[in-house]
């Protein structure tokens, strides 16, 4: 969105990327699916369901949410489920893996088989055992760090998961001076660049956040001054490097509540905007128009089907269910 070649004037920039009325937006979409809404809360009843939400959803999904959160949040509320019989993943695949991972005993359900992650793909259990056992022979004390953006049968071989909100602290405590860290090479530079550990990466990234580049960021700071740059760890290293503060996206909520500042440019995926829109409502956001299509695959409808026909359940083989939990495990022992 910053790409088309001319710089406009802040004024034009506010009226074109600005959220604009929050309580107007809230309004249309509660009509738009206000009956929709009520058929999955009276489902949620009958089936005993949860509901939890990845910050990236449609807003209309926060609505139905249980828990809306970032990775590391709904890892841990996904460890307290109380007596629900049935927990419904309104983000990605991996995430719901996660999710029965913590859950083996419930019924995990994720309303679009096709909400994948070009960053989960990026790595196979089978390339990351090969790698190990090649970088295993040259550094003896090798331990494999895996982001949570990853299959379970990738978690499975892994000593210990994180997520963009504890990655530094999960590979400061890890007991190795080499972490080969899988699968985004972004990550692992941040990571990098604040730890003396040598960190191996592996060649993943997420294409959301890839794109961005840094003239992109540096237009937005110079037509508006004063904004404060969020970004997210995926973002690539020169992005980084303009940004006021590096953060997870529910990290980037609590900023923006706590923070002095009034103008946000939040570089991260897009959907995160209607949640700073809907709690932050004192403040204005811009944002790129950077979408996740995986994210954007679930809707009310394919939760309302989810829940009415108890699909697309997650299951997974017993071995890599007592592997990927032990990975998960170590990573909330290591990384709070
Ligand atoms: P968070 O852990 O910050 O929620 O990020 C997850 C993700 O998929 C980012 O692209
Ligand atoms: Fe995967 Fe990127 Fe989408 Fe997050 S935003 S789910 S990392 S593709």
């Amino acid at each position: 969105m910053f790409s088309n070649g001319t710089l406009p004037d802040a004024r034009e920039l506010e009226r074109r990327f600005a959220v604009l009325d929050p309580e107007a937006y809230n309004r249309a979409a509660c009509e738009r699916y206000a009956g929709l809404i009520a058929e999955i809360e009276q489902l949620k009843r009958e089936r005993r369901a949860l509901i939890l939400a990845h910050n990236y959803q449609r807003p209309e999904i926060f609505e139905v949410a249980d828990f809306v959160g970032d990775s590391l949040e709904l890892a841990r509320r996904a460890r307290e489920t109380g007596n629900a019989e049935v927990i419904v993943f309104c983000g990605v695949h991996f995430m719901a893996e996660t999710a029965k991972v913590l859950n083996p005993e419930r019924t995990v359900l994720l309303p679009d088989l096709h909400a994948g992650c070009s960053l989960a793909d990026s790595v196979t259990a089978e390339a990351l055992a090969d790698r190990k056992a090649e970088l295993g022979a040259l550094y003896p004390d090798l331990k494999v760090v895996c982001y949570v953006n990853c299959t379970a049968d990738v978690k499975a071989i892994s000593d210990a998961c994180c997520t963009s909100a504890n990655a530094l602290k999960v590979v400061e405590a890890i007991d190795s001076q080499h972490v080969l860290f899988v699968p985004d090479r972004n990550l692992a530079d941040y990571v990098q660049s604040h730890t003396r550990k040598t960190i191996l990466s592996w060649d993943g990234n997420c294409y959301v956040h890839h794109q961005i580049t840094p003239s992109e960021i540096g237009r937005v700071k110079s037509a508006v001054p004063g904004i404060q740059v969020l970004a997210h760890p995926e973002c690539r290293k020169d992005v980084l490097a303009l940004a006021d503060a590096v953060l997870s996206t529910s990290a980037m909520v609590r900023y923006a509540q706590q923070s002095d500042a009034d103008k946000f440019l939040v570089v991260t995926e897009c959907g995160l905007s209607d949640r700073l829109l809907t709690e932050v409502p004192t403040k204005r956001f811009f944002k790129a128009c950077k979408l996740c299509r995986f994210m954007k695959m679930i809707t009310l409808e394919g939760t309302r089907d989810a829940l009415r026909d108890l699909r697309y359940e997650i299951t997974l083989p017993a071995g890599v269910l007592a592997g990927a939990r032990q990975a998960l495990e170590r990573m909330l022992e290591l990384g709070g």
